[in-house]
């Protein structure tokens, strides 16, 4: 996979998952601009730490980033053991404003990948829901459409994961139209990632038991990270507004 001369900003470098998409995007030649919360342990071409939960802190990040980049990859990300309020700010509200305030950066041909979950395949049982928070447009929009329509605490993972896989499908053909800029989510099943115990305190004994004999194992992160490279790549260039499973097949069996 070819990312030579490629500028890429990636969110959630510190761990996990997009620790191993700065390491595959480093190797296929691209430039790699990271962002997070916490330091990072590995190399980059550029590190801006900030908070992705506010509007201010994102801005202020978004000043210290190239003024051309050719892809963005939304990573990070808090699981649902976090307060629902944080999960909402960082892993759709602050994610949204992020990309909003990136899109202008970005040049003809780029990407935007967001990841997504396995955690969001019930959107269509919410989709109006979520198309209406979708409308509201911008970060303090979306905080007060949310404030009218709580989340509950227990499923705000998966309400967020939900909400991110409508508006990423929603917003995606309009950029693409007038911005030439592709926008596609990748939904992993669980990975061995510091934040896998949070989701089996999360989802419970019994659903962890029950996808336990669906699969054969959760995934490693350098098996999700090849595919969000990929739709960072020109191999992608005509993949937009999906959605792509990366979950060993999971997803498939609750059909
Ligand atoms: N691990 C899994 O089983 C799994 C499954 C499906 C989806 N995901 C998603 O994958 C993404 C990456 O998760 P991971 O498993 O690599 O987790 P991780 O905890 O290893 O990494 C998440 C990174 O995001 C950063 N981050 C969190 N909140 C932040 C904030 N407010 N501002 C800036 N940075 C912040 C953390 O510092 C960390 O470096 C997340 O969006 C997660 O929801 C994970």
């Amino acid at each position: 996979m070819q990312l030579q001369g490629k500028t890429i900003v990636v969110t959630g470098v510190s761990s996990g998952i997009g620790s191993e998409v700065v390491r595959l995007a480093r190797f296929a030649g691209a430039r790699v601009i990271g962002i997070d919360r916490n330091d990072p342990s590995l190399s980059l071409d550029g590190f801006v730490k900030a908070d992705l939960s506010t509007p201010a802190a994102i801005d202020a990040a978004v000043a210290q980033l190239p003024e051309r980049v050719d892809a963005l990859c939304n990573i990070a990300g808090v699981p649902g053991t976090a307060p629902a309020k944080l999960v909402g700010e960082v892993n759709y509200l602050g994610l949204r404003h992020l990309t909003e305030r990136v899109l202008p950066r970005i040049a003809r041909g780029g990407a935007i990948v967001n990841v997504a979950s396995i955690l969001g395949a019930e959107w269509p049982q919410r989709v109006n829901e979520h198309k209406a928070l979708a409308q509201a447009k911008g970060f303090e929009a979306g905080a007060h459409w949310l404030r009218d329509h709580p989340v509950p605490q227990a499923t705000c993972y998966q309400y967020f994961k939900e909400a991110l896989i409508v508006w990423s499908t929603v917003q995606s053909q309009e950029w693409f139209l007038q911005h030439g800029v592709r926008m596609n989510c990748v939904a992993p099943g669980p990975v061995f990632t510091p934040i896998l115990g949070d989701f089996v305190a999360m989802l419970g004994e019994d659903r962890v038991q029950a996808d336990a004999h669906r699969m054969l194992r959760p995934a490693f992160a350098d098996e999700i990270a090849p595919v969000i490279a990929w739709l960072c790549s020109d191999a992608s260039r005509w993949v937009s507004g999906a959605n792509v499973p990366v979950d060993g097949g999971l997803a498939s069996t609750y059909l």
